[in-house]
């Protein structure tokens, strides 16, 4: 049995298997992206770029997916992923007869990969969701391209190499979610989904295989949590 509101140091794939049936509203999730190494390292000089992927690189099972629908109220997910995991996803989903929607995120600073291809500067969102999911938000929240850079300060400040921009994962959070929802997110990282449920009064549940990405991620909640009861205090003098 899990409870609400935390994050566990564990492999999803055993994780979801203890979670209530029926009980999440929401996943957003940013699994490893299937990437092509070899070919990064050949058209780039920048090593350190291809160095800092190689343990994010090797996709992830879809059978995640199998484990969580009896999971949730409804299909209603998030997927960040790479152009090669595109088909599969929508396939996947296309099969359970669900409405979808890819989602881009075009980055304004994109690591220097050229020759022969055309710039890394665009990421992919699948979003798919079952008939009778209410998608909220307003004309400002649902445009389906995000354009931002990188940000440098927080990959640096929560030291994650694919830290996603945290305005993103809200804007996912608001449009497909109400107050209380429980928001999940299998594959944390950094634990921005958690923040952004966090700060918009979502609950939340996270898993994160990796001991040293969970404690950051433990530690930026905890932050938060410290900043938001500062602002309460400030605005209840
Ligand atoms: C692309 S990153 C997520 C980054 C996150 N969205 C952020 O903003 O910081 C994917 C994360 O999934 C974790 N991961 C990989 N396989 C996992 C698994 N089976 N269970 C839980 N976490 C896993 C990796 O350690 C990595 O931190």
């Amino acid at each position: 049995m899990l409870q609400t509101n935390e994050i566990y140091n564990m492999d999803c794939m055993e994780g979801v298997r203890l979670l209530d049936d029926k009980s999440i509203d929401l996943v957003v999730m940013d699994p490893p992206y299937l990437l092509d190494l070899q070919k990064i390292k050949n058209t780039t000089s920048i090593n350190n770029y291809a160095n800092e992927l190689l343990d994010l690189k090797d996709g992830f099972d879809l059978k995640i997916l199998d484990l969580l629908i009896p999971k949730m109220k409804k299909i209603n997910m998030y997927i960040y992923c790479s152009k090669r995991q595109i088909k599969q996803l929508l396939e996947y989903f296309m099969n359970k007869g669900c409405n979808y929607e890819l989602l881009t995120w075009h980055k304004q600073n994109p690591s220097p990969l050229t020759n022969n291809n055309y710039l890394p500067d665009t990421e992919y969102i699948v979003f798919a969701r079952e008939k009778g999911v209410k998608l909220y938000g307003n004309y400002y929240t649902k445009r389906k391209y995000y354009i931002s850079g990188v940000n440098q300060v927080d990959k640096k400040k929560y030291k994650h190499p694919t830290i996603k921009p945290l305005a993103f994962i809200e804007n996912h959070i608001v449009n497909s979610s109400k107050e209380g929802d429980l928001v999940l997110d299998c594959y944390c990282g950094s634990g921005t989904t958690l923040v952004a449920a966090l700060k918009n009064n979502r609950n939340y549940i996270g898993f994160e295989i990796n001991k040293e990405y969970y404690e950051i991620a433990k530690k930026r909640i905890e932050d938060t949590k410290a900043e938001m009861e500062g602002i309460v205090e400030e605005d209840s003098k």
